[in-house]
């Protein structure tokens, strides 16, 4: 965890970033340069583990995405993985999928994926709606810091390995908290940090090997050993719950997956028992 200088913000603080904006200029240009090879990386240095994390996520918002017209959100949507994970699921057409990113290159290639996918020409639509009954979805440039919705629009907010990147946790958390209506669920995905002889093992690859793959096939030095710094200075499961509480979630939870490499947090804003939008 970081705490910049000024105004004591605790987020994401890419090398040489002094303060909140240009801590998130230093992430999307990253990003940016990242992008032609961001997928191809995800897969190879998670094993194509990170498959499963998506499907996993998604699973556990079945309720929502079987409810008729629900509005769901995923921010930090780089590719659309996290969305086209949830588009697999939805059980209807009407359900609304909006994914969010401040990079125009990471939505390019998302937009790109997800008409291939709803064509049935990629992995979309397999064990979800049928090509064509799938929900669209849609993509819209916008700062997980200032999203431009009104408030307790959403029935879900997730995010998958992106709010790490954030260069403000509880303005983030404070957003979704604004966006989701009440009784609404946030799914936060990302990085933990596994313990015991396994944690040990993993950390030689997360620290010293993946940095370096990653250089070697995006080209790119600095965002795969930024990732694992990033990582470590998240805040821990616990603290990032009761920051989740803070930020005005009723209630908090967090799944490991994959003995803590990653792991879901789920939150939920007060006021649970209410009909489904009809
Ligand atoms: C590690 S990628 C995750 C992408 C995708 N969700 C996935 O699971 O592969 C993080 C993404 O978060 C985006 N991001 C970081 N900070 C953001 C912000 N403040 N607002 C919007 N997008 C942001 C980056 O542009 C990048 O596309």
């Amino acid at each position: 965890m970081t705490q910049l200088d000024k105004g004591r913000i605790v987020g994401a603080a890419p090398a040489g970033a002094a303060d909140r904006d240009s801590a998130a200029r230093a992430v999307r240009e990253m990003f940016t340069s990242i992008a032609p090879r961001y997928d191809l990386l995800n897969h190879v240095l998670s094993f194509n583990v990170d498959r499963l994390w998506w499907w996993r996520t998604a699973r556990r918002f079945d309720a929502i995405l079987r409810r008729p017209g629900a509005r769901v959100l995923d921010i930090c949507c780089g590719t659309g993985d996290m969305a086209l994970a949830l588009r697999r699921r939805a059980a209807s057409a009407d359900v609304k999928i909006l994914g969010a990113d401040f990079s125009h290159a990471m939505l390019q290639l998302a937009a790109t994926k997800s008409n291939r996918a709803r064509a049935g020409k990629g992995s979309g639509s397999v064990g979800g709606p049928q090509p064509g009954q799938a929900p669209a979805l849609h993509w819209i440039e916008a700062d997980a810091l200032r999203l431009p919705f009104p408030d307790a629009h959403f029935d879900l907010v997730t995010s998958a390995f992106g709010f790490r990147n954030l260069a403000d946790y509880d303005a983030g958390l404070r957003e979704i908290a604004r966006v989701l209506r009440p009784g609404g669920d946030c799914g936060i995905l990302d990085f933990g940090e596994p313990r015991g002889l396994f944690g040990q093992v993993y950390r030689i690859y997360f620290k010293k090997i993946l940095p370096k793959i990653g250089t070697l096939l995006s080209g790119v030095h600095g965002p795969y050993a930024y990732l694992p710094a990033s990582v470590e200075r998240f805040p821990s499961p616990d603290e990032m719950m009761s920051r989740m509480k803070q930020a005005g979630f009723a209630a908090a939870s967090w799944t490991p997956y994959t003995f803590g490499i990653a792991g879901l947090y789920w939150g939920t804003t007060a006021g649970r028992n209410i009909p489904p939008r009809i």
